[in-house]
């Protein structure tokens, strides 16, 4: 897969210069229009995970936490609902759940899109770009002209992130390449500089390179290739986490390949990035279809877990799914750890506990479900829409599949589930309706083996109108995945195959719109 964007020709200058105001002017009239709509109430639209009001987006980028505010910065497309255009759209938040929509921040240049990136808050204004008393925060992201060349640029704000001057010697790292891009900078306090992880895409490398101004890179190492060589690689990603239990921490390494994720669990001196040597398998952080190009926070406060955010999507059928007005949404922000589990290190993740402030009162409670063919209806408590967290075990005593049916529509809906014989989790969308994309049809089950030895397997899963985030025991395995049923009956079923009694614990929360 060389390039997966769509080409963007244009003949001449005059004609684009056309092309643009009449995308400028079909825009502002979109917007009209759409403003007439009542927005957030549209079917599909997740309540409590983020989306843009309209239009494109894809990949989460410059996720920073600077003077009490979480910024998020993401890929999107200001004139049309799909991909192009590419420029960093800008929201932010006191809470990683609640967000306010800012002005669109680095548009596009002539024929340079602003592709993924970071922001760093320049505290000490090492690069000079701010003063003393107005540090800035600076976004080095990658410049992509179509067909020509990626390299990294920079821009910078000194009003907290409202407006951006792009830098005027750019590109600030150039290797004459024409797939090279996403980087992700951060501070390494024991060496004072500030490290770009930034991929080359079809070596299927990351390379490190290390500044003390943002401005001039050297080049420090390379990781790669291993693990998933089959896609490119995109939006590398690496910081220091937790030890579940534990006053250690251990360096993830996390990189996107075009359809999925993989992580390797390391060491990282300032210099290099060293792969744990016990790491035999590709692993990777979701067992989702719709879980790509996640970035973790920078700067966060000494004691504030690490969170990620991904694109809930896929490129696969990305641009095919049938939303409207906007398309493309993140996933929820979830908390990192590593754990040791038979021997092998691997990631944890759990959504972030702010989430639970979401919560209305506790709308259902059973210990245990007795008839296996039970259906709860959702609206006799009070839930007229798919929004809602619910909570429950499985221990199941036979060989038959166990779980329930969410977003029914009546017929079949997403089945969340535990198999014995084959000691997976799953989750399956095929029977929902797939009539849109022929590879989004292709794409139904999905599976994960369950590490943990106890035979009680606890299920938080989040139903979000057409996003469904599952975290299956310690967050050892989580799985993020899109259903769009053409209609819901509201209901949660269990399978037929159910024992009686085998899920348990089952709890209902509604939940708020963050909108
Ligand atoms: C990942 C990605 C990045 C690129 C951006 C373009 O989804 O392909 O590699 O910077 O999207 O929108």
């Amino acid at each position: 897969m060389q390039n997966i964007y769509p080409t963007l020709k244009y003949k001449n200058a005059a004609f684009r210069k056309i092309i643009f105001i009449l995308l400028f002017v079909i825009g502002i009239h979109q917007k009209q229009a759409i403003a007439q709509e009542k927005l957030y109430k549209e079917q599909f639209r997740p309540q409590f995970h983020f989306s843009p009001k309209i239009n494109w987006t894809n990949d989460p980028n410059g996720l920073v936490y600077a003077k009490g505010v979480y910024h998020l910065f993401y890929q999107h497309n200001p004139f049309e609902n799909v991909w192009g255009h590419m420029t960093w759209g800008h929201a932010t938040s006191k809470d990683l759940i609640h967000w306010k929509h800012e002005p669109i921040a680095i548009p596009e240049l002539k024929d340079t899109m602003i592709f993924s990136g970071t922001c760093v808050y320049d505290q000490n204004n090492s690069s000079g770009l701010g003063t003393k008393e107005h540090p800035p925060m600076v976004a080095i992201y990658t410049g992509h002209i179509e067909n020509v060349k990626q390299a990294q640029h920079l821009a910078y704000s000194i009003d907290d992130g409202k407006t951006w001057t792009k830098y005027n010697k750019n590109p600030i790292l150039d290797l004459n390449k024409k797939y090279f891009r996403d980087p992700k900078v951060f501070w390494y306090a024991p060496k004072k500089y500030w490290v770009m992880c930034v991929n080359l895409p079809q070596e299927h490398q990351v390379q490190f390179y290390a500044s003390t101004n943002l401005i001039d890179w050297k080049f420090l190492s390379d990781f790669g290739p291993m693990g998933d060589e089959i896609g490119v690689w995109e939006c590398p990603d690496l910081v220091q986490i937790p030890v579940l239990n534990s006053k250690e921490k251990k360096w993830v390494l996390q990189t996107s390949n075009h359809e999925r994720m993989q992580y390797f669990m390391g060491e990282f001196d300032g210099v290099k990035f060293t792969m744990d040597p016990n790491q035999k398998t590709i692993l990777r952080p979701n067992a989702g279809p719709d879980y790509y190009a996640g970035i973790s926070y920078g700067q966060l406060p000494a004691n504030h877990l690490p969170v990620t955010i991904a694109w809930a999507n896929n490129w696969r059928y990305a641009r095919k799914i049938p939303t409207y007005p906007w398309k493309g949404a993140m996933s929820l922000p979830r908390n990192l750890w590593a754990e040791k589990i038979n021997g092998n290190w691997q990631l944890l993740q759990k959504p972030i506990s702010n989430l639970n402030a979401l919560r209305k009162k506790l709308a259902f409670q059973k210990s245990s479900l007795q008839n296996k063919d039970e259906t709860i209806t959702l609206s006799t408590m009070g839930i007229h829409e798919d929004v809602y967290e619910c909570d429950f075990e499985i221990s199941s005593s036979t060989n038959e599949k166990t779980g329930i049916i969410v977003l029914n529509d009546g017929a079949s809906g997403v089945v969340i589930g535990y198999d014995p014989k084959l000691k997976q989790v799953f989750i399956n969308r095929t029977n929902t309706n797939t009539s849109f994309d022929a590879a989004f049809a292709e794409m139904g089950y999905f599976a994960a083996p369950v590490t943990t030895s106890s035979n009680k397997i606890k299920f938080q899963v989040f139903v979000d109108n057409s996003i469904v985030e599952l975290f299956v025991n310690n967050g050892e395995t989580t799985f993020t995945l899109q259903a769009f049923p053409k209609h819901s009956d509201k209901t949660i079923k269990t399978l037929p195959s159910n024992t009686v009694g085998s899920v348990k614990n089952v709890q209902i929360f509604p939940l708020q719109s963050i909108w």
